[in-house]
């Protein structure tokens, strides 16, 4: 069968990343995390004391900035410089600056571009905000993914719970919506959904419940 690029967008915590990590293993494709690239670039930022304003300064270091991941393993690792960062950029001070960075237009132009070399060759699951429009416009598969944000809040809590992060769940209930309206207005490519994007609704669904959906629009295209 014919390698298909499957592009799989949405909110902030929609199980995006879940879902396409087991639709790729299951497939035997790549999965591309690009959530992790602005995240890195995010922390790298945080870190050398660039604000996230500053879309000269971020773009300076993107070009300063070798950003390696690891998809051998189950939760795929992130490198920068060779200093693994993977559970350094899900922490709540990168999480709450990483939609100001990735507004700027000259941050996504570099990291889209990379993206579209990641997936040139098919075979992928890349997750996003801007696959199915900007990064893959002509992906084979494109699923925009939601739930309310009440149910996403919910999820995200018992991950935290588990990585020791202690955010109270109305915190994080306003920063997942906050983050959403940020990445929604921002001028360039803001979230959306693609015209010819299937929209998969996961609030009451398993996540096996999603993968399922997910496999039969996948099915239809093969
Ligand atoms: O997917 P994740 O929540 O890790 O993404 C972190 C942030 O990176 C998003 O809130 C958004 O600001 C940005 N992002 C983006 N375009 C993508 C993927 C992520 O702007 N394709």
């Amino acid at each position: 069968p014919k390698k298909l690029r499957i592009a799989i967008d949405g909110p902030a915590s929609a199980g995006k990343s879940t879902v396409a990590k087991i639709v790729a293993k299951d497939l035997g494709y790549v999965y591309c995390d690009t959530g992790a690239m602005y995240r890195a670039l995010t922390y790298y930022a945080l870190q050398n004391g660039v604000t996230p304003e500053d879309e000269a300064g971020l773009v300076e270091l993107l070009k300063k900035m070798k950003l390696r991941f690891d998809p051998s393993t189950a939760i795929q690792k992130v490198f920068i410089n060779n200093e693994e960062v993977t559970e350094a950029i899900r922490q709540p001070d990168v999480t709450n600056n990483v939609s100001a960075v990735s507004a700027h237009g000259e941050v996504r132009k570099q990291l889209v571009k990379y993206q579209q070399l990641i997936a040139a060759d098919g075979g992928i699951v890349m997750d996003g905000r801007d696959i199915g429009t900007a990064v893959l416009p002509d992906a084979e598969v494109k699923i925009f993914m939601v739930a309310s944000v009440s149910e996403r809040a919910e999820r995200r809590f018992k991950e935290n719970t588990e990585k020791g992060i202690m955010t109270p769940l109305e915190t994080i209930e306003k920063e997942i919506a906050e983050r959403d309206y940020k990445d929604s207005t921002r001028a360039v490519s803001p979230l959306i959904q693609a015209e010819d994007a299937f929209l998969v609704d996961t609030t009451s669904l398993s996540i096996d419940g999603v993968v399922a959906k997910i496999k039969e629009i996948i099915a239809k295209q093969q």
